[in-house]
């Protein structure tokens, strides 16, 4: 069975495997390591292994080579891009920061290692409310690219002078609050967990603050913090609002509660174009190897070890 060559590819070769929450099953199974993309830079700072083999899109690959020059990289499937990091180029980037000479650069781990490069700080979303408030009041921030990422953590912080990046990611911005008010009218005992991405986000945190929902009701949480909240949770109905890989491993590791997803729609195509039998083939070829030039690598690994050291 493939599994099992692949099994047997991993420890002959010394590979460790990441995954992301929106991998297929199959991927999730033969996985070392599932999770969302801190929980998995984490992992490929710290692995002991020589080879990662990073099941996830392309900039999570970029990420763990940057942090891990030292390891090889591999990706099953190369064109495992993503909407939201190809929001915004280079070019644009420096233009923006030269209007800006004194902001912080805040960017979001999905982005490419060029763009990153060009960063002071980078966040993923479990934790780009800490990471804005770690920088002085009086700093300018420019946050980029998810505009829907960027307006909650602006509402979180209260923050006034931070620009945000009109980027988004096609998945996240079709969940919309029509999805979710629609379900939060029917199904009146359930928990809604939502991710800071979704186009949903920041009119249901009006909601939520003017008293329209219990605030119990409604989190907002990244793909981990979702994972976190549904074993702590006395509740046994959640709707989802992300990407519906998740529901596979919050169905796995929580068998006796309910999960509905707020849009079945919302699949990444480029999460789901990794397979089992590419992950064999990267595996047994060493195919696919991931870099980073050096120059860029050295320049956003700053900004990616201030996004480690900030939880
Ligand atoms: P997190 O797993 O960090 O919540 O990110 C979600 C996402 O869209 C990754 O592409
Ligand atoms: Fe990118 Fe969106 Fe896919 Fe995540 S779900 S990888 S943000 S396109």
């Amino acid at each position: 069975m493939l599994k099992d060559k692949i099994e047997e590819l991993k420890k002959e070769k010394d590979v460790v495997i990441l995954a992301h929450n929106y991998e297929i099953p199959e991927v999730q199974d033969i996985a070392d390591f599932v999770g969302d993309s801190l929980g998995l830079a984490r992992q490929a700072a710290k692995t002991p292994h020589k080879t990662i083999l990073f099941c996830g899109v392309h900039f999570m690959a970029e990420t763990a080579a940057i942090i891990s020059p030292e390891k090889k990289v591999l990706i099953p499937d190369t064109n495992a891009g993503c909407s939201l990091s190809d929001s915004i180029n280079l070019e644009q980037l420096k233009k923006w920061k030269s209007e800006h000479p004194n902001a912080i650069a805040v960017g979001y781990v999905n982005t490419t290692a060029e763009i990153k490069s060009e960063l002071d700080y980078c966040c993923t979303s479990s934790n780009a409310v800490n990471v804005v408030k770690a920088i002085p009041d009086d700093k300018e921030i420019l946050f980029l690219p998810d505009m829907f990422l960027g307006s909650y953590v602006a509402k979180m912080t209260g923050r006034k002078n931070m620009l945000i990046w009109a980027g988004e990611c096609h998945v996240h911005a079709g969940i919309t609050p029509d999805h979710v008010k629609e379900k939060l009218n029917s199904l009146a005992n359930a928990e809604f967990l939502i991710h800071p991405e979704c186009s949903c986000t920041t009119p249901m945190m009006y909601d939520v603050a003017n008293g329209s929902y219990s605030s119990n009701q409604v989190q907002i949480l990244s793909t981990e913090g979702m994972m976190n909240h549904v074993k702590n949770s006395k509740s046994n109905e959640f709707v989802v609002a992300t990407e519906t890989g998740i529901l596979y491993r919050m169905k796995k590791q929580n068998p006796d509660k309910k999960f509905i997803p707020a849009s079945e729609k919302a699949e990444c195509e480029y999460m789901k174009m990794i397979t089992l039998e590419k992950v064999y083939n990267s595996l047994l070829n060493e195919t696919n190897v991931v870099t980073v030039p050096k120059e860029t690598a050295d320049k956003a690994r700053l900004a990616i070890e201030r996004m480690l050291a900030i939880s």
